[in-house]
């Protein structure tokens, strides 16, 4: 038997050695216990996960039962010394924030060796878009409306997280936004429910990949249940109010997407959903999670989050907030010691039911078996490939190039062209900030690693452009404009401008919200003095949220949109303005003109006066356009009108891309049926580029109103100068469905239009008819 002592000095030099044989010595503990044990048969004939699970639960005190449930904060100094007795006693399930690789397995020895039942840990932490090698944010990711690069840079970052131990990822965050101001949105797959549950299933299969017991494989987490993205006005942790209708059909559909992918665990949003806190919400975690759904993992709350319902006003005390959130169904709780404190005693006064407790203890050992900590609970980081291999780099080199979307393009400014460009000035706050670049959620990224665009720009063209660089502002919030008069005389001097404009990292992510989204600081003016110089100007904006840009939208020809785009950021954005490659993102959150639009969406409702063209009067035409103000009693902001500045789905490209004749394979299905609708894309222009070809539908009547456009498909293809190709996509009637007034999913025979496009304003469409069977 591998003795306490022997392992207390479990170092990288040793651990080639020592890892075998701990491997060894925790399968031979799986199978001695049960020998050992009074109720040893239960164990010893428990052959699939179910029954290992059940014959593990039925020899747990009510004490260990609580452990398991009990996760807790391990990033304060060196964790073994204050977390090892209660690993010992079993009074915990797992821990978060260990990044050490030693310290976590000596955490998982002293769980596994000295534990009276040698339950191994889930090891947590925030990978929410990379470790050390970083992808864009997850808001720039689903830009890329390509799943497969999503589940790339999943996979990437959970092989670099494994090394260190940790087995189970706070991600993806699948939180629906229609509110730019919401710090988080960064950390969102933008505003649509379809779009985001292609690419949370799409993340979920990266950091799970087909087996979870394999190396470098580890636990997501869907985050956060549910309904978070719409705490008012933006503002991080306030208050949601979302009937239930919406719901449904809007917020709850990623995580249904991300549960059918298989995903491991959910965590319980921090937000009040309709005066109940999401972690006490017994309608989501019961009712929609376990009988609708049919999940098996576990459910986690947020950071002390069964605390703080006594701070919503839900509960008294923390003994109450324990009750509320366990019998609603919070599996653990993270960093808190509600449960700890007060979970048995709730048990043996008869209060909170014992097969509440089983039933959540069940679901997080059957999460620990299903990761195959229990054969393996020590990691080797030599079994895993390096950090920042060849493959990361490239992931997120290929998610940046993808992610970035071309905004305006006036008079073809873009690409640049190396070849008859003298010189370029590179100016701006963002140009070399290795670490902003980053984004928000980056606690392992490694700057040191970023590749900035000046960097980028330098190498791919410095032979041949004179490229010169001022940063002109020394961060994004800067109000001092001292250094302008410097960045125009180099403007001035050179043949283009590049400015490198939006937000710090620190300015979105949790807790970082704002009410004014317009570019912080200066920097308007300073986009206003270059433009005076008379120079080609192009506005490369990295940011964590879409931006309102109409103060500077006409001030600049061309804008690549990058969000914080990550370790390769640089890179993609050189070989962009280059030419080396085409922008092929497209906004997966809509750019409101004005903060006051917000929240605007796309898939909004037509509403009973919808509003059109000809209805509007702006403020300054009311007093020319008075006669026909009785025209103008339509949905609209008198100050700006109803449409944004940049819609969703929009997004251009160096070639030029036109789509025709779309087409219905039969004009009345029967439900059960399959439609077929299809488009030519043709690529009139002169380089080879990819598109996002997207698909729309609108259901014409429903038992409930029905959105103006709805996204039901997404193809990113490859055209060539000259080709046409067909663009075709298959659509199911259950494809049509929607949770009508009964809140049951149903599609309704009727009339529906469909359009492709490149965008949701795309204007070609055709119609279909569903009937009744
Ligand atoms: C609070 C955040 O809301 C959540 O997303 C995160 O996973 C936890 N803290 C753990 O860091």
């Amino acid at each position: 038997m591998i003795t306490t002592k022997f392992f207390m000095t479990f170092r990288s030099s040793a651990r080639r050695i020592l890892l075998p044989l701990a491997r060894t010595a925790c399968i031979g503990l799986v199978l001695i216990l049960p020998m050992t044990s009074s109720i040893a048969a239960p164990l010893k004939e428990a052959t699939t996960t179910e029954q290992r699970v059940q014959a593990l639960l039925s020899r747990m005190t009510l004490a260990e039962k609580v452990g398991q449930m009990s996760q807790r904060n391990a990033s304060d100094g060196y964790a073994p010394d204050y977390l090892g007795d209660g690993l010992r006693e079993g009074r915990i399930g797992s821990v978060l924030n260990v990044v050490d690789v030693d310290v976590v397995n000596e955490l998982q020895r002293i769980a596994v060796e000295e534990s009276r039942l040698g339950i191994p840990l889930m090891v947590g932490r925030d990978v929410i878009h990379g470790f050390k090698t970083v992808m864009p944010i997850p808001i720039g990711q689903a830009a890329t409306w390509n799943p497969a690069v999503v589940e790339a840079g999943a996979r990437a970052a959970a092989l670099e997280a494994a090394t260190t131990g940790v087995n189970w990822t706070f991600a993806p965050m699948i939180d629906i936004s229609r509110d730019a101001r919401w710090g988080r949105i960064a950390e969102s797959l933008g505003e649509d429910p379809f779009l985001a549950s292609e690419l949370a299933a799409a993340m979920v299969r990266g950091f799970q990949g087909d087996d979870l017991s394999a190396t470098g494989t580890i636990a997501a987490c869907a985050k956060h249940f549910a309904g978070y993205g719409a705490a008012e006005s933006g503002r991080d942790y306030a208050t949601t109010n979302i009937p239930e209708n919406e719901l449904r059909n809007i917020y709850l559909p990623p995580f249904k997407a991300a549960v059918d992918a298989g995903v491991v665990t959910l965590m319980a949003s921090f937000s009040d959903l309709d005066g109940v806190p999401a972690t006490a919400n017994q309608f989501l975690m019961r009712q929609v999670l376990r009988d609708e759904w049919q999940f098996d993992g576990f459910v986690v709350s947020d950071w002390n989050s069964v605390h703080q319902l006594s701070i919503h006003g839900l509960t008294a005390n923390d003994r109450d907030a324990a009750f509320e959130a366990a019998t609603a169904g919070v599996d653990m709780e993270m960093a808190g010691d509600a449960y700890s404190s007060h979970l048995e005693e709730l048990v043996s006064e008869g209060k909170v039911d014992i097969d509440v407790i089983d039933t959540a203890v069940a679901n997080i050992l059957r999460a620990k078996f299903r990761l195959g900590l229990f054969e393996q609970p020590y990691t080797d980081p030599d079994d895993l490939p390096p950090i920042a291999n060849e493959e990361a780099m490239q992931a997120a080199k290929q998610a940046a190039l993808q992610s970035v979307v071309m905004l305006k393009n006036d008079n073809d400014t873009l690409p640049l062209n190396a070849d008859s460009l003298g010189s370029v000035a590179l100016i701006g706050p963002l140009a070399d900030a290795p670490y902003e670049q980053l984004g928000t959620w980056i606690f392992d990224g490694d700057p040191e690693l970023s590749i900035t665009p000046m960097h980028a720009i330098h190498s791919l063209v410095g032979r041949d452009v004179d490229v010169r660089y001022v940063r002109a502002m020394q961060n994004s919030r800067s109000r001092a404009s001292e250094a302008f008069d410097e960045a125009v005389e180099i403007a001035s001097d050179s043949d283009a401008a590049v400015l490198f404009l939006g937000e710090e990292s620190i300015l979105s992510g949790e807790a970082h919200s704002r009410a004014d989204i317009n570019l912080p600081g200066d920097q308007a003016e300073l986009v206003r003095r270059i433009r005076a110089t008379g120079k080609p100007v192009v506005a490369v904006i990295l940011a964590g949220r879409p931006l309102t840009l109409t103060n500077i939208v006409d001030e600049v020809d061309a804008i690549l949109f990058a969000w914080h785009p990550g370790t390769m950021g640089g890179p993609a954005i050189a070989d962009l303005l280059f030419g080396v490659e085409s922008p092929s993102g497209k906004l997966p959150a809509t750019f409101p003109r004005m903060v006051g639009q917000i929240p605007i969406y796309y898939n909004q409702k037509n509403t009973g006066k919808p509003p059109s063209p000809d209805t509007v009067v702006l403020i300054d035409d009311i007093d020319a356009r008075a006669p026909q103000l009785s025209t103008g009693m339509t949905a609209y902001h008198l100050d700006a009108g109803y449409t944004p500045l940049f819609a969703f789905g929009h997004g251009l490209s160096y070639a030029k891309f036109e789509y025709d004749d779309i087409r219905v394979s039969a004009g009345e299905i029967g439900l059960g049926d399959v439609v077929t609708i299809s488009a030519d894309l043709t690529n009139a222009g002169e380089v080879a580029a990819e598109e996002v070809a997207q698909l729309y539908i609108r259901d014409l009547v429903g038992n409930v109103t029905r959105p103006v456009r709805e996204l039901k498909g997404f193809q990113r293809i490859e055209v060539q100068p000259g080709e046409t190709v067909t663009v075709e996509f298959e659509l199911h009637t259950d494809d049509l469905a929607f949770y009508g007034r009964d809140m049951r999913l149903v599609t309704e025979a009727g009339d529906f239009h469909a359009w492709i496009g490149g965008s949701s304003e795309t204007g070609l469409r055709t119609e279909f008819r569903v009937v009744g069977n």
